[in-house]
């Protein structure tokens, strides 16, 4: 299985360490409104790829209560469920009810993943059109950088919808994919689209989530049976850990304690 570099032949990374988990969302929260403010003085946009799962609503209902340029924010998903978006599965629900719809963004700055197509590749085909048209890209190669790629990690080492040992871990041109859980399909950026982000931030926080942490900082674990190595930024890449996920760093590993 041919995948892309693991992150460890890269710039390390920035490793901060919260004492639990509301001292890791508040820092989170900060650094990702810090972030889209600086996108916006420098570029006068923010384009910010959101993730799911349940880590990231706190996160999200922080970030509402800021007072942002909301109209320069635009917002895509890292990965979505094959699922209606009014389902309890969706990311994008759960982005829409703890953030979006509490903030006066422009309906056209949000580009959820359409899912209410007729299979999850034909989903993934025009999710990655939107990008093309979104970014104005000339084509394929034309990969955008997101200014900041918003990440967890399952506690098999997953982000995003990159399952280990999946076929999405293959693709190495497309920027959108249909991922496989357990046989349910997924859609989500490849790790060629969140490798070209300026900022990619993971927030991983719990005691289940140390294994993983281990094999991804290991100097010689499987990228396809961790799929969170393969994240490798041109830009920043920043690993914001709760006390309990941080026990799994390998002691080498260098990081900032809060
Ligand atoms: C998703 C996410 C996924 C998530 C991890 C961690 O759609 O589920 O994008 O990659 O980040 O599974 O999930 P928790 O934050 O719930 O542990």
């Amino acid at each position: 299985m041919t995948v892309a570099p693991s992150s460890l032949e890269k710039a390390a990374p920035q490793v901060h360490v919260y004492t639990d988990k509301a001292a890791l969302v508040a820092a989170a929260s900060d650094q990702v409104i810090e972030l889209i403010q600086a996108a916006i003085s420098a570029n006068n946009r923010c384009s910010i790829a959101l993730s799911g799962g349940s880590t990231p609503k706190p996160i999200y209902q922080a970030i509402a209560q800021a007072d942002l340029p909301w109209d320069k924010l635009y917002v895509y998903w890292g990965d979505e469920r094959y699922v209606p978006a009014t389902h309890a599965d969706s990311n994008a629900k759960m982005a829409r009810e703890a953030w979006l719809d509490q903030v006066s963004i422009p309906a056209a700055n949000i580009f959820v993943v359409p899912t209410d197509t007729d299979s999850p590749e034909i989903t993934a085909e025009q999710y990655q059109k939107s990008l093309i048209e979104s970014f104005a890209a000339t084509s394929e190669d034309d990969v955008p950088e997101f200014d900041l790629v918003l990440l967890g990690m399952g506690d098999d080492g997953h982000t995003a919808s990159l399952f280990p040992h999946t076929l999405a871990l293959n693709e190495l041109y497309r920027w959108v994919t249909v991922g496989n859980k357990d046989g349910q399909p997924r859609i989500t950026f490849t790790a060629r689209l969140i490798n070209q982000a300026r900022h990619a931030m993971f927030v991983v926080a719990g005691a289940n989530k140390q294994t993983a942490l281990s094999q991804v900082f290991s100097p010689d674990a499987d990228n396809a049976a961790y799929p969170a190595r393969l994240i490798a930024p041109a830009g920043e890449l920043r690993w914001l850990l709760d006390l309990d996920a941080s026990q799994g760093l390998p002691e080498s590993v260098a990081r900032v304690v809060h």
